[in-house]
């Protein structure tokens, strides 16, 4: 891509001013717009504060900084878009909302305009369901921080023309992103197959196995984990992780795998959302002292294992149903959620078999669906072989 193509940002919330951002300091001329009023020239004024800030740090030259500040412009209406070739919507997460900006969007911009929505839990191709010409509209998936965060979920939705997945994947490169191509499926990767670092997590609390603050120094110092469930959870916001877990819950139909948990739900409606409202799985008001985790290693060990095996087998079945490939899957894994290691490696190297036996023995103690073993593992573990054998 020209970097001096015409880049614009609908949505000048957290994801759009981070992308805004990535976009102008790659060297696009980015207009930004926003359904609020002063809510685009208010995020372009913050980003090149953010940049003057990078400058100061001496991340960039400030002449860098002032270059990359000038190239964004705030808009009043979609109607000032028609000359970019790349849009990027990154407003509320609602189906018909998005939609409707779709249709409105492919009646302005040219006909070499692609047209990328950054949402994470709905369908790319029930975005571009209504609009005449599906074919050049994609999901570009940033992560939180956009600036920060290099993985790029790029995914093509049904009708998405052949090749614009590549096209677009050269882009994120040129945007010092790291692009990974996947399937238009629920929770596409990271946030499909990272459901079990919570849920399992979840469960061994409910069942009173331990408490939040051992599952969380497990998942820390055995797992190698940079946070535990419980300490992410508060970071993210339980309202935020509940609604993706719902979502992801609901739009595979109700599989077990899923299910969401009473007790995140009760944090959510007594209004315990984490660090933002001062509350969440911990206290995190001022002069509040972090619980003592129990350092019994048998327990600590047995923690580990579970979540792990539980995300090993979402990552194998991910693969197994042509989700994304191997290394895509890894890649999503250390780049979007910072794990230690990719979870087909670290299969490999933790062992199919006690995987696989790990899930069995869940599975026949619990008798439940959730911790059925994905038939990939099975084979692989028949057939003797590694994920990167
Ligand atoms: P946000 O609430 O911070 O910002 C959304 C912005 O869109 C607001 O400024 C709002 O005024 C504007 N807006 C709403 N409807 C509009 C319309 N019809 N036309 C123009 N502007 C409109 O939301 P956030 O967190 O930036 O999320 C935006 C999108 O990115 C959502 O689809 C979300 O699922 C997705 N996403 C969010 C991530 C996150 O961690 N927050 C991560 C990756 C994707």
């Amino acid at each position: 891509m020209d970097s001096s193509m015409d880049v614009a940002v609908i949505g000048a919330g957290a994801m759009g001013s981070g992308i805004a951002q990535v976009a102008a300091q790659a060297g696009h001329p980015v207009l930004m717009m926003d359904a609020r009023p002063g809510a685009a020239q208010r995020a372009v004024d913050a980003v090149r504060t953010t940049l003057g800030k990078l400058a100061e740090k001496g991340r960039l030259t400030s002449a860098e900084a002032a270059e990359a500040g000038a190239r964004l412009r705030a808009v009043g209406s979609v109607d000032d878009l028609t000359g970019s070739r790349l849009v990027i919507e990154a407003i509320v997460e609602d189906l018909p909302v998005k939609r409707g900006l779709f249709t409105e969007l492919e009646s302005v911009v040219g006909t070499d305009c692609v047209m990328a929505t950054n949402t994470s839990s709905l369908s790319v191709t029930a975005i571009a369901g209504a609009c005449a010409h599906p074919e050049r509209i994609i999901g570009l998936h940033f992560f939180n921080p956009a600036p920060l965060m290099p993985l790029v979920e790029v995914v093509p939705g049904l009708a998405t023309a052949p090749g614009l997945a590549e096209r677009c994947s050269m882009w994120m490169k040129q945007w010092s992103k790291v692009p990974v191509l996947c399937k238009d499926t629920p929770g596409f990767i990271v946030n499909r197959v990272a459901r079990p670092f919570y849920g399992e997590a979840l469960r061994i609390y409910e069942e009173g196995l331990a408490d939040m603050a051992t599952i969380d120094h497990a998942m820390r110092t055995v797992g190698g984990f940079r946070m535990g469930p419980f300490e992410l959870m508060d970071l993210i916001g339980n309202d935020v992780n509940f609604a993706v877990t719902r979502s992801v819950f609901e739009a595979f139909f109700f599989d077990p795998r899923y299910r969401p948990s009473l007790t995140q739900q009760r944090q959510v409606e007594s209004g315990r959302l984490g660090r933002k409202s001062g509350r969440g799985y911990y206290d995190h008001s001022n002069g509040s002292l972090p619980p003592t985790p129990k350092n019994d290693p048998e327990l600590l060990d047995m923690i580990y294992r579970r979540i792990l095996v539980m995300l090993i087998n979402e990552a194998a079945d991910a693969l197994y149903l042509g989700i994304a490939d191997r290394d895509a899957l890894e890649l999503a894994m250390t780049k979007g959620v910072n794990y230690p290691k990719g979870l087909l490696r670290w299969a490999d190297e933790f062992g199919l078999e006690r995987c696989l036996s790990a899930l069995q023995d869940l599975q026949a103690e619990y008798g439940e669906d959730r911790y059925r073993p994905s038939p990939l593992l099975r084979r692989m573990v028949r057939e003797g072989r590694l994920f990167h054998g």
